[in-house]
């Protein structure tokens, strides 16, 4: 454990797996804030979302609600057709535009690919690659990572706003999050007046449902928010308008970053993309993969859960507050000191992970060769309450877009220009 201080404010990095999950499952909830920052005003204004808003009893049902959503998406064939034809359309252009050998940096067709998928997940519409709506989302989100840092410096240094270059960021900023919530109000909005009962296309659908289901039973099992039962007033229009929302800005970037590095690793140890052709030949052969399917293809599943270890896309996860004073081990911390899990030193720690510098998928890998989803020290997706609401979602989409795109290029080998493993150095 240490301490930064950011100006005034001081920010304690935990690298101990089994303390991290101490600190975030302790009873008293005590770290299970969100900071207050600039960046999350301009997101949520004064509603409130699951990603940005302290634990309480608002987040607890939009997280429960969603997260029965969530599970149901995850799961539909939908999903298994969805990733098929939008990899399928992404692998054809790339192939149209790109000759056999030579190189290009796929970077841009596997982000539209993750971006077409998840607008299509929410919202049911299929979204061609080139859609204006998707790529209004698309430049929107970009946007606003780009100037995270920008907004932070703000926060620390409130002056910083007199000048214009940053008070017009600051400005554009807050415009483009209005933007997205707004359209995303609009297409849940749309939703609501058109959903009929156990009908369930979509992300906007599932959510309806379960947020009906909720309020429906909310005093009927005699519980409330405080021991697992809902609040209703947190099912307003802005706030699930927010979560959903919250399904691109939490989702994109972590998945198209992570297939990313899983197409890099590919073409950088070419004998186990072969083995993952293999694998999928053997067991899937050329029909769209189902959630079924993951559960027989071993090697595949290692190999993305080592990408996740090795390269993960959160490294330091997303910031806790502490809401009250409290203590870590036998460290006192103060109200609102910030806590990071740092999630990169967890998952390179030789005491847990003999090599971490080494990627190797058989860490995985049981001896009679099945895939071992439950490692001690493995945490991707963050430890304990506020663990990412997305893992199914996440994990589905990452199986089945990776298992496409080989399928669709089984002509082909990803490999580096250099055709070695440079491009890790
Ligand atoms: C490879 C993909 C992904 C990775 C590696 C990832 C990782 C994470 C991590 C590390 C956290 C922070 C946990 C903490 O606060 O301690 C998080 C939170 C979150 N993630 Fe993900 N995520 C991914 C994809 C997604 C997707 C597809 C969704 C969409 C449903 C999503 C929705 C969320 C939300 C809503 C939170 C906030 C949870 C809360 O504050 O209670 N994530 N994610």
């Amino acid at each position: 454990m240490l301490t930064i201080w950011m100006g005034w404010t001081p920010m304690v990095y935990i690298s101990d797996y089994n303390l991290v999950k101490t600190a975030f499952t302790a009873k008293d909830n005590a770290l299970m804030g969100r900071v207050r920052s600039g960046f999350a005003l301009a997101q949520i204004g004064k509603h409130q979302d699951i990603l940005q808003t302290d634990y309480g009893s608002v987040w607890a049902s939009l997280r429960r609600v969603s997260h029965s959503a969530v599970r149901k998406v995850a799961v539909s064939e939908k999903l298994h057709e969805l990733v098929a034809d939008v990899v399928d359309s992404s692998a054809q252009t790339m192939k149209r535009t790109h000759p056999l050998g030579a190189p290009f940096d796929p970077k841009c067709y596997l982000y539209h690919s993750v971006m077409a998928i998840l607008a299509s997940t929410a919202f049911g519409k299929r979204y061609q690659l080139d859609d204006k709506e998707l790529a209004f989302y698309g430049e929107s989100l970009e946007f606003m990572q780009s100037r995270t840092s920008l907004l932070a410096a703000i926060d620390r240094i409130p002056l910083l706003r007199l000048i214009p270059k940053y008070g017009n960021y600051e400005r554009k900023v807050f415009e483009t999050a209005r933007d997205v919530t707004n359209s995303c109000k609009q297409q849940y909005m749309a939703h609501r007046k058109t959903h009929s009962s156990g009908v369930v296309n979509d992300f906007c659908d599932a959510l309806i449902e379960a947020k009906e289901k909720a309020i429906e039973s909310d005093g009927r099992d005699g519980k409330d928010s405080r021991d697992g039962g809902d609040n209703a007033e947190a099912f307003n229009d802005d706030n699930l308008s927010l979560v959903i929302k919250n399904l691109f800005a939490a989702g994109t970037d972590t998945t198209q970053y992570t297939l990313q590095w899983i197409v890099l690793l590919m073409a950088n140890n070419t004998e186990m993309q072969i083995q993952m052709r293999d694998e999928i030949e053997s067991v899937i052969g050329d029909r769209v993969a189902t959630s079924d399917d993951k559960n027989s293809c071993h090697f595949v599943n290692a190999f993305i859960a080592e990408t996740m270890r090795y390269r993960g896309v959160a490294p330091i996860a997303v910031t806790h507050r502490a809401m009250t004073d409290t203590t870590i081990d036998k460290y006192c911390i103060e109200k609102n000191t910030l806590i990071i899990s740092n999630l990169w030193a967890i998952h390179m720690d030789p005491n847990v992970w003999p090599n971490p510098d080494v990627f190797d998928p058989k860490r995985f890998v049981t001896r009679d060769g099945s895939f071992r989803a439950k490692m001690p020290g493995f945490a991707p997706f963050g430890i304990g309450r506020r663990v990412c609401l997305g893992e199914k979602l996440a994990l589905a989409d990452l199986f089945l877009i990776t298992v496409r795109l080989l399928q669709s290029t089984n002509e082909c080998v990803f490999a580096l220009p250099a055709g070695d493993g440079s491009a890790l150095e």
